[in-house]
């Protein structure tokens, strides 16, 4: 093997209805590519002849495949073939059920696939849910083979039927074939040149095709990820130990260790046994000890990176769970996650839904049909929770960061690829950008204040559905508030992103920001004496818990809970007819998320509770924890 080629290596596989050809299409491609062990195709001839069969190609792959069983010359979910070009590696399952717990768990992983639909017979149910597979899977490169064109003598207009239609099926899915190659695997057109059977067909051959599908970036130029193993303590250094999983790392590099956020130039890089000449890089796939200039705090489950292309924090995100655990997985079930090395507590917040991987189909989606478990061998849509901010990638950016495994007590559970979509970065969130600046102290203190007014000061964070009531119970309550002589003042959704947040929307990005500001300024009013009532969705969890972190002796987290029926019941402002018939996006509760509070220091339930009923409670709370 080449060092150009191995670097040029591309991992495929090979779906398709049994009796569509797949077989035959594995057989010729080893065959027609000169990828066959030497006078492995003579023999199977020979062997044909001897029993008075017509040879078939798709002998070569039952003799490959038990081989392979056999352990003999291939290893065991894999069998591999060259073009000149590049090396290819084929990934077989025996069923997809394995297929794809080996390709979640990271087993196997495959960048391109080839779909085989039969001419003759047209697109089956089947080829429907090998797309649907490819699509859970998230392949992007995908070309499919109509095989047998042979059976119907190599018609165009044939041709064109099952593209058009297999062209919607994948639309519906979201997928996108890079090509529909006609082709006869039994009679080799169109397997490595263009048929003269076909001269309409204008495109490229299986191999021509599979030759321009871009294999993924070599991992050591790939962003650095260094999960921290372990650190030991070596007189008076500290040598952090980890595999390189990805990027390459140099002497005199900075550092950022995540989810800390705590950084430092390398020092040294070490290796285990020490070598006799300072060594200066290493790279991903090796396992290294790095010394750092300045000591800071790093614990094993940290990843090094490097400032620019640092991981995702978050302390929630989507993934894709294949579930082997023996008992159901359940929504709210506290598990252990393992990614890279570290070891986090997490639940399952929400199950969006869950894949039949039998017949591979949903089986549940329905919003109004809350799915709350997940059974073994089933594949599931879900939104985690994590106890603490995660380092984390989105599993398309970096396999190995955006994929992990849960332990439900003591067992391997399931195992699952992160999506970060839809989830706002929390990186550098609190970090204050300018230097040179120090604080000015008040010589009228909070306590002065809060004498001064008759009552103490904090945030009133009231977090719901659009449509709950905040707005409502918000100023209820101010007017009450205000008539018992409280410094009282409402901050509104609605009001603040007509001034202050005029420059934000809602996508996940713009509604951090709009709270961020919000928390700063009830924090202010709250230090100026005052009892601040917020009014915003605030949907995520992350950002009502980073306004409670930067005032915490003022925040008072008050849930006005109503189901979305209700609130789409009273729609008073018709934004709910709007959000369902598409008309407004990201639109919270319908098309984009809502976290309620796990636990907030007071709920409101408005469902069936009059305005005065809920004014009564909040005043209760409020002359409890604020009249001095
Ligand atoms: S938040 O999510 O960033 O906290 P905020 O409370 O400021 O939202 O604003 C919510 C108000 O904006 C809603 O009450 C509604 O009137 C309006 N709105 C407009 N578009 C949307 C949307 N896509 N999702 C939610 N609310 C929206």
């Amino acid at each position: 093997m080449s060092a150009g080629k191995e670097s040029n290596h591309l991992k495929i596989t090979i779906v398709g209805h049994v009796d569509h050809g797949k077989s035959t299409v594995i057989g010729r491609l080893f065959y027609e590519t000169g990828s066959l062990p030497e006078g492995k195709f003579e023999s199977i001839k020979a062997m044909c002849d001897r029993r008075g069969m017509p040879f078939e190609w798709a002998f070569l792959m039952d003799a490959l495949k038990s081989e392979r069983d056999q352990g003999i010359t291939i290893d065991a979910a894999q069998i591999h073939f060259s073009t000149p070009a590049r090396h290819y590696t084929i990934i077989d399952a025996p069923g997809h059920k394995e297929f794809l717990k080996n390709m979640i768990t990271g087993a196997a992983n495959a960048s391109a696939a080839l779909l085989v639909i039969d001419a003759k017979e047209g697109v089956r149910e089947q080829s429907k849910r090998h797309g649907f597979l490819l699509s859970l899977l998230g392949i992007k490169q995908v070309a499919v083979l109509i095989n047998k064109m042979d059976l119907v003598d190599y018609s165009e207009s044939r041709y064109n039927e099952i593209v058009t239609e297999y062209t919607a099926y994948l639309q519906s899915l979201d997928l996108v074939a890079q090509s529909y190659i006609p082709i006869s695997a039994r009679e080799g057109d169109l397997i490595t040149a263009a048929s003269e059977n076909m001269p309409w067909y204008k495109g490229d051959s299986i191999v021509g095709t599979l030759d321009q599908f871009t294999p993924p970036l070599p991992v050591d130029t790939q962003p650095l990820r260094f999960p921290v193993q372990d650190v030991y303590k070596f007189d008076d250094r500290r040598i952090i130990a980890g595999r390189i999983e990805s990027g390459t790392l140099n002497v005199g590099d900075e550092l950022v260790f995540s989810p800390s956020n705590k950084s430092s130039k390398i020092h040294s890089i070490e290796w285990f046994p020490s070598p006799e000449k300072p060594i200066m890089q290493a790279k991903a796939g090796q396992s290294v000890g790095i010394t750092l200039e300045e000591q800071i705090f790093v614990e094993r489950g940290d990843v090094a990176s490097l400032q620019e292309d640092a991981p995702f924090e978050t302390r929630t995100f989507r993934a894709r769970l294949f579930w082997i655990g023996k008992e159901a997985l359940t929504v709210g079930q506290s598990y252990k996650m393992k990614l890279a090395t570290a070891e986090i507590q997490v639940r399952v917040e929400q199950i969006e839904r869950v894949v039949d991987v039998e017949n591979l189909s949903v089986a549940s989606s329905e919003p109004s049909k809350a799915v709350t478990a997940v059974k073994r061998h089933e594949i599931a849509d879900v939104i985690i929770r994590a106890e603490r901010m995660c380092a984390l990638d989105d599993y398309r950016q970096n396999p190995i960061m955006g994929r992990f495994v849960l332990v439900d007590g003591y067992e391997q559970a399931g195992g699952g690829i992160i999506s970060t979509e839809g989830y706002e970065d929390q990186r550098g969130k609190t970090q204050i950008v300018s230097k040179n600046i120090t604080r000015v102290d008040h010589q009228v203190t909070i306590a002065d204040r809060a004498t001064a007014f008759g009552h103490k000061s904090g945030i009133l964070w009231f977090t719901g559905l659009s449509g709950s009531g905040k707005s409502t119970l918000a100023i209820a309550l101010e007017t009450e508030l205000f008539n018992k002589g409280y410094k009282v003042y409402v901050l509104d959704g609605d009001n603040i992103r007509h001034g202050l947040c005029s420059d934000l929307g809602f996508s996940p990005e713009d509604r951090t920001e709009n709270i961020r500001r919000v928390g700063e300024v009830a924090k202010v009013m709250a230090r100026a004496g005052f009892l601040v009532i917020t009014a915003f969705i605030s949907p995520y969890e992350a950002d009502r818990e980073r306004v409670r972190q930067i005032a915490p002796e003022f925040f008072h987290e008050v849930h006005i809970q109503a189901s979305l029926e209700t609130c789409e019941s009273r729609d008073a402002k018709g934004l709910y007819k709007k959000a369902r018939a598409g008309e407004i996006k990201d639109f919270t509760g319908i098309s984009a998320p809502y976290e309620a509070p796990v636990q907030a220091d007071l709920v409101i339930d408005t469902n069936n509770k009059s305005v005065n009923e809920s004014v009564h409670s909040l005043i209760e709370y409020v002359d409890q924890h604020f009249s001095s």
